[in-house]
């Protein structure tokens, strides 16, 4: 038996959408209203899945404490209340779009759950906008 477990988190960062080796003129067009160069913040909603076997001893296909645990150390501490183009490694030379926070969280993740298991990241930028990553 296969089952889905899901761990909600949250994080509060600041970003800019822009190229370095674009114009300003070309960033606008583009990026509009997020390519502000004083940057802009969002409260970031995650929503991490996990999907594998039921262990037959536990009842779990990953214990939800290890999980949130895991999105603590790894992802909140990282990215809560930074900004993430100047304060985050990985985005030094990445823009920090949904689409590329959800990638780095799941390459962030991946190294840290079983093989055997399946993980997929949703990103929710804003209530109404969020992006969904599963490594393919
Ligand atoms: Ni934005």
């Amino acid at each position: 038996m296969r089952v889905t477990v899901s761990r909600k988190a949250h994080f509060n960062a600041a970003h800019r959408l822009y190229r370095k080796d674009w114009s300003m003129e070309k960033n606008q067009d583009v990026f509009g209203k997020c390519n502000n160069p004083n940057f802009h913040g969002h409260n970031y909603e995650l929503i991490v899945s996990v999907t594998g076997v039921v262990d037959k001893e536990t009842g779990y296909v990953i214990d939800t404490k290890i999980l949130s645990d895991l999105i603590k150390e790894h992802i909140e501490e990282a990215f809560d209340h930074k900004n993430l183009n100047e304060d985050v490694l990985e985005f030094k030379d990445l823009n920090p779009t949904a689409e590329h926070i959800a990638y780095v969280i799941w390459n962030k993740l991946r190294v840290l759950i079983d093989v055997d298991k399946e993980l997929e990241i949703t990103l929710y930028e804003t209530p109404r906008n969020f992006v969904t990553y599963k490594g393919l």
